[in-house]
């Protein structure tokens, strides 16, 4: 257990921005411990890990991106300050007031996300929210030059977000940036150490993607590279149990086992897989929750349109304040989710992926 915690904190505190996952291949080489697994890139970055059992048995692609949400340095201003780009979905007002670390090629460099103090602020400036075009990062830098010189930074280094990982106020509580899709990774890598080539009925690949936060880039690749029979990605899932929340948007809670998608904006499950994940979790009596939200993607859906398509599903560990500085999760799902993704992979034989794959 204390094992899963030291991961999950190892991988959410690991600084990956989109573009940028170096950091995080290097964890999850260093945490493959199983002596049976390959591991290998692709052209762009993602780790492919590689159970093999023969040339003959179907291949199961166990997926999950290694990025988080980040900046990029754009330019630095004559003053000194640092103007960005956004990786990934940001909320403009998730970006405002937070620390921010900038990896530069000699080290990290810490930065704060200003905006004009509230005591000169009119009344309509107070309710409005400050676009991240208008935004920029203070480092105390003297001016451009000290930043260049001093600091070392230079357009195109990757920002991330510093926050880190803690307990919140329980032992299962687990507070921290990047689970999506840390988490995911996680789930990935303690699950191929767990299995046994001698008693799998399949080959078992697990995609560590690049650029998910982007458009599902590294799973476009990875997909191809590997072309699996079956992707089973693993992911955040969406809390619904917060103020402001109501299940007209997201009905997961937190707390009360993995979900299992039956729709997001990028994808419809293969209805098979579906019912044989439903199964597999009644059979070991571990409570699944249903996901049925209008917007998200997830790289389930790149792997689903590779090749002549594939059978994919996305699981979820419920997930709250998705793509900001501080997200929780509950480790309780967390371990469920090992069991029930361990058990799918361990039953997907010959004969089960044919029928899952044939639509007769
Ligand atoms: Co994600």
């Amino acid at each position: 257990m204390n094992k899963t915690i030291k991961l999950l904190e190892k991988l959410s505190n690991g600084h990956g921005p989109t573009g940028f996952e170096g950091q995080i291949r290097q964890i999850i080489r260093e945490e493959i411990t199983n002596p049976e697994i390959s591991i290998d890139t692709d052209g762009l970055g993602s780790l492919i890990c590689k159970i093999e059992k023969d040339k003959q048995s179907p291949k199961i692609m166990l997926s999950a991106h290694m990025d988080e949400l980040g900046l990029m340095v754009r330019y630095i201003t004559e003053e000194g300050f640092i103007k960005f780009q956004t990786l990934g979905g940001w909320l403009d007002q998730s970006i405002v007031n937070q620390r921010w670390i900038i990896m530069t090629k000699s080290g990290n460099i810490k930065g704060v996300t200003g905006i004009k103090t509230v005591h000169v602020m009119t009344e309509t400036e107070r309710k409005q929210i400050f676009p991240k075009d208008n935004l920029f990062i203070d480092v105390g830098a003297k001016n451009k030059q000290d930043a260049e010189e001093r600091l070392g930074i230079l357009p195109g280094d990757p920002i991330s977000p510093d926050s880190s990982f803690e307990f919140l106020n329980s032992d299962n509580l687990l507070l921290g940036k990047a689970w999506d899709d840390r988490v995911g990774v996680a789930l990935l890598i303690e699950t191929l150490n767990s299995l046994d080539s001698k008693k799998l009925p399949n080959n078992v690949f697990g995609s560590c993607t690049v650029q998910e936060e982007v458009g599902l880039r590294g799973a476009i690749t990875s997909s191809y590279t590997i072309a699996p029979d079956i992707n089973i990605n693993l992911e955040v899932g969406v809390a619904g149990d917060y103020p402001g929340m109501n299940p007209n948007l997201a009905q997961e809670k937190v707390g009360a086992g993995p979900s299992i998608f039956l729709h997001d904006s990028s994808m419809i499950p293969n209805l098979k897989l579906r019912d044989f994940c439903i199964d597999t979790a009644k059979n070991l009596n571990i409570p699944i929750q249903f996901s049925v939200i209008s917007g998200y993607g997830e790289d389930g859906a790149a792997a689903q349109k590779s090749f002549g398509g594939i059978p994919a599903i996305n699981i979820g560990i419920p997930t709250r304040y998705l793509h900001s500085h501080n997200g929780i999760i509950d480790l309780n799902d967390f371990i469920k989710a090992k069991m029930l993704v361990k058990n799918l992979v361990e039953n997907l034989d010959e004969t089960t992926v044919k029928s899952i794959k044939s639509f007769d």
